[in-house]
């Protein structure tokens, strides 16, 4: 076991959390990275309950290690899913997109911890107060829906702002990304993209293999005009969803066109008409392994990266 707070916190032996990803962070995918030693995750996106129900009771099957769930607090289903994570007993949730306040003191009674995902110091401030148990802190080079500082800069700035645990997320998937969060104050790591381009996601191959081509600067920032920027591939979509926001498209146009696009991309393979979320670690992204390896050679390697800063200081 790790010494870090967070993994006493959370109950396990690795700080490494998977990020709640929306359709492709199945019961599948969560149950992999708990039995590997990290912190598995649904991501619960805009599920309805009974699906989320469903999912939950098949992660128990899979493993009995401690597995979370992330919540999108703008989904139309909030409160129904929150009364899922309640009757089902989840240990931890993660929340993104606003402030999980309403519902905290019904999940603190049953001793589910409630870790929100934050972009700037202000709201990281703001969820301490309301008695969160740790903070996911995200630069924008991660996939999915980002905010506007790097991961560089936002994590120590949020370390010395707040006296709970640091999840730092964006841009990590090895052994150095690793050290480098610990090294700026974090006492884990959530990652996204990496665990995408694993055995165990069951994210269509042409994803998979969508992750293993992309490069450095493969990805755009799209919604940035509807202040819902969302980093992803540049593909097809990309380019069209751009041509309408230069057309002066109003912001239910563009959400409407954004609609559905990560589910067919997904579940469907579409990687030039649906919206392929990944951050700008991907160019890194070279192989797809079990998710046990990929915590295995991240773990793994710690001492190698050590090592070599000891050289060069
Ligand atoms: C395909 C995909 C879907 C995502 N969906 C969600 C989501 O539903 N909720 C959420 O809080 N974060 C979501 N994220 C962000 C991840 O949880 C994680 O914080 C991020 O991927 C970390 O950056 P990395 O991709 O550089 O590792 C998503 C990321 C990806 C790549």
């Amino acid at each position: 076991m790790f010494k870090s707070k967070l993994c006493q916190l959370l109950n396990i032996k690795y700080p490494i959390l998977q990020g709640g990803m929306a359709w492709v962070a199945t019961a599948e995918l969560a149950a992999a990275v708990s039995n590997a030693g990290g912190l598995g995750l649904i991501g619960a996106g805009f599920m309805p309950p009974d699906v989320l129900r469903k999912e939950i009771q098949k992660t128990k099957t899979l493993t009995n290690k401690v597995f979370g769930v992330n919540i999108m607090l703008m989904s139309p289903f909030v409160k129904e899913v929150m009364q899922v994570v309640i009757d089902e007993r989840v240990s931890v949730i993660t929340t993104g997109a606003g402030n999980p306040g309403e519902f905290i003191p019904a999940l603190k009674e049953i001793g589910t911890k409630i870790i929100p995902v934050v972009a700037s110091v202000a709201l990281a401030k703001r969820l301490v107060r309301i008695g969160v148990d740790a903070i996911i802190a995200e630069g924008q080079e991660s996939g999915g829906h980002i905010g506007e500082i790097s991961t560089m800069s936002l994590i120590p700035q949020i370390v010395d702002a707040v006296n709970i645990p640091v999840i730092a997320a964006g841009g990590i998937a090895d052994s150095r990304g690793f050290v480098a969060a610990l090294a700026l104050g974090a006492q884990g790591v959530q990652i996204g993209t990496r665990f995408v381009a694993s055995l165990e996601c069951i994210a269509h191959e042409n994803y998979k293999a969508a992750i293993l081509k992309a490069r450095d600067r493969s990805t755009v920032v799209t919604g940035i005009a509807t202040g819902h920027p969302v980093r992803i591939i540049a593909n097809k979509f990309t380019r069209e969803y751009e041509a309408m926001e230069k057309r002066g498209a109003s912001a239910e146009e563009l959400d409407a066109m954004g609609t559905g696009r990560l589910r067919i991309a997904a579940r469907e393979g579409d990687v030039d008409n649906g919206s392929v979320m990944m951050g700008q670690i991907c160019g890194m992204i070279t192989d797809i392994k079990s998710v046990n390896d990929i915590i295995q050679d991240i773990i793994g390697g710690i001492p190698k990266v050590l090592r070599g800063i000891n050289e060069t200081i």
